[in-house]
């Protein structure tokens, strides 16, 4: 009875809500018993490449998804830990929503509840065997980086051989352990991903409400859009919201630049091919280096747009800038004088372009205007590191040239600084985090003097200002964020909520300037996580696709939080490809509306 009053009304406002070409769904997720489920993640998938919109059902299990194309066939799967999955094909349906409900089973197996949760659980496991922080620590930075650990690709038991075969691969590709530690890996996953334990250790009373409780109120408000942008063996490293309106993106793998414009239901996509000259396979990297998948031979890597709107890009192992430019849709590009493999770009408020580079441990600063560019070394940890780092230039070439691994393919990785975030103080101040060296530094800006300061924290990776001046820094291996004051030089660490506590591995974040809220990436547990600084508070939205490894975050002009899912290999990520994610805070207005409104 009550539902006949309420559901015509609901159908006006979702159709008033949505433009004359879309349609919608919209209904109750049930349990057999008829019990309301709330906090389900309701995903409808359409179109090809496709989008996948993702609402969460409110109070009485309501939801309501606007938006779909009206010519288009859906999927809509409906997912809430502890149920089972329910994927559901629809026909096109018109302009008017249709009514459907959803009627979800419990899952009685533990061990299809344990293959829910986010891979971040099952990586617990692992890091609970580790006795020794300094182990902890160097797993996090080192097997953390390119995709996450715990999911279902990589929680399996293997052989010590075959362990020996994959971490040797991951080693070629800079994730290298030191040897003693190597050599323990074998038995401390084989132990943790023991279904016999694992399972029951994951599950503990998910027969119970309490368990993987919904997410709250302010939460489900939320609606997140995904898009899907290139294919399995594509990286879309890193994305940003242009003032356009459109979405660029950099596929690191396939070298190409992606626009998106999501205002086109489905979203219409563009794909530039970046030019790669005659580099050979892997740029200035060894070949040996690369997923076998890849056709990298510049690797964008970064993108950020400049004052006259053209899209600024690095190419890592490609040793150049490329500048896009929107309207002809052409590119240039500019060498690198000097340095090897620039990383994270930044454009200062003078229009050069800063960048980290990371191989080699330098800053660089271009100046399109007048064409000068500047290499600054980053003072090396040691005598030796200098020497190293001095070396790598022959290191590379010998192992392009002759087979030769540098240090037996080994440990590479855990030693260099690598140069890394990069960002802007009000003051102009040109700021960089050093991840492997556990530092930051200052670059005056107009005499590049450099400074540098430990962190008493580890694994500084990519950093923002807020509006105040302050400095935040995700510490990748440290499970926190930290805020610095440039001014007094203090560090305040806050700790990330993500359960189980420490298990988390945040690549970076970025600070929303309108708000000064704080977002972050939860890159091992598929979410985001918002910290707002004057109530001191952590909320953290849950992304629908198991998988989900997130590097950079952008805003959108309507303040919607941007980024992409960029595990690599994208074949780990659920349904084989990576995506763009759009995540609307309050974007669900037809849902309260109706359930205070009957
Ligand atoms: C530089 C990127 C990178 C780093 C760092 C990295 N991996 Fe990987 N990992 C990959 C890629 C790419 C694949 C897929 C390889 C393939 O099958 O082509 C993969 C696959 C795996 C797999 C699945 C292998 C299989 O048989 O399917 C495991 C397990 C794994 N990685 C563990 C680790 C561990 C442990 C570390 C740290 C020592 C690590 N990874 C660091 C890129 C990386």
């Amino acid at each position: 009875m009550q539902r006949s009053l309420v559901f015509p009304f609901f159908v006006a406002l979702l159709v008033f809500s949505t433009t004359a070409q879309s349609g919608g769904i919209y209904g109750r997720v049930v349990s057999e018993s008829e019990s309301p489920i709330v906090g389900a993640m309701v995903t409808v998938r359409f179109g090809s490449p496709f989008q996948e919109r993702t609402v969460f059902s409110g109070e009485e299990g309501r939801y309501a998804v606007s938006g779909i194309p009206d010519e288009s066939d859906f999927l809509v799967r409906v997912r809430r830990i502890g149920w089972q999955d329910i994927r559901s094909p629809h026909s096109p349906m018109g302009e008017d929503a249709s009514a459907t409900d959803f009627t979800m089973t419990r899952l009685t197996d533990p061990a299809l509840v344990a293959a829910q949760l986010p891979a971040n659980h099952w990586y617990g496991l692992v890091l609970e065997q580790l006795d020794s922080e300094h182990e902890r620590e160097q797993l996090v930075r080192q097997c953390t980086f390119c995709h996450q650990q715990g999911n279902a690709a990589t929680r399996l038991q293997r052989s010590p051989e075959e362990w020996q075969k994959v971490l040797s691969l991951m080693a070629r590709m800079g994730g290298g352990l030191d040897q003693e530690f190597g050599a323990k890996i074998p038995e401390i996953f084989n132990k943790a991903y023991d279904p016999a334990t694992a399972v029951a250790k994951l599950t503990k009373g998910f027969e119970k409400p309490g368990f993987a409780p919904p997410p709250s109120a302010e939460v489900r408000k939320a609606v997140i859009d995904e898009y899907q942008l290139g294919g399995r063996s594509s990286m879309q490293h890193d994305m940003i919201m242009h003032p356009n309106g459109y979405a660029y993106s950099v596929d690191m793998t396939t070298d190409s630049l992606f626009r998106l414009d999501p205002s086109v239901p489905g979203g219409a996509r563009e794909i530039y091919p970046i030019p790669n000259g005659s580099n050979p396979l892997g740029g200035a990297l060894a070949s040996g280096a690369l997923p076998s998948n890849t056709d990298m031979r510049v690797g964008p890597h970064s993108l950020q747009v400049g004052p006259d709107g053209d899209v600024w890009i690095t190419l890592a192992v490609g040793n150049q800038l490329a500048r896009f430019d929107i309207d002809e849709k052409s590119f240039t590009t500019e060498d690198l004088p000097g340095g090897i493999y620039p990383h994270t770009l930044r454009i200062d408020d003078r229009g050069r372009i800063w960048y980290t580079i990371a191989v080699s441990n330098h800053v660089g600063m271009y100046d399109p205007e007048s064409g000068q560019h500047e290499v600054i070394r980053v003072p090396a940890r040691s005598f030796g590191e200098e020497v190293t780092l001095r070396l790598i230039p022959v290191l590379l070439w010998l192992s392009q040239h002759v087979d030769f691994e540098p240090s037996g393919g080994a440990g590479e990785g855990a030693s260099l600084p690598i140069p890394y975030g990069i960002d802007f103080a009000p003051d102009g101040g040109v700021w960089f985090s050093q991840l492997n060296a556990h530092r930051i530094g200052r670059i005056d800006p107009e005499t590049f003097e450099i400074e540098m300061i430990d962190t008493p924290f580890t694994a500084p990776r990519r950093m923002r200002f807020d509006s105040k001046g302050m400095l935040w820094i995700p510490g990748f291996s440290s499970n926190l964020i930290s805020k610095f004051d440039p001014q007094t030089r203090e560090f305040e660490h806050i700790e990330l909520p993500i359960e189980p506590l420490g298990t988390e591995t945040p690549y970076a974040l970025n600070v929303d300037l309108v708000t000064d809220d704080v977002w972050i990436c939860g890159t091992n547990s598929d979410s985001l996580i918002r910290y707002q600084q004057a109530e001191k508070k952590f909320t953290v939205f849950p992304l629908p696709t198991q998988v989900t490894y997130t590097r950079d975050i952008d805003f959108g002009a309507d303040g919607s939080v941007w980024t992409s899912n960029s595990n690599v290999p994208a074949w780990q990520i659920e349904t084989g490809v990576p995506r763009i994610i759009r995540l609307h805070v309050d974007g669900n207005v037809d849902m309260p509306m109706v359930s205070s409104n009957p």
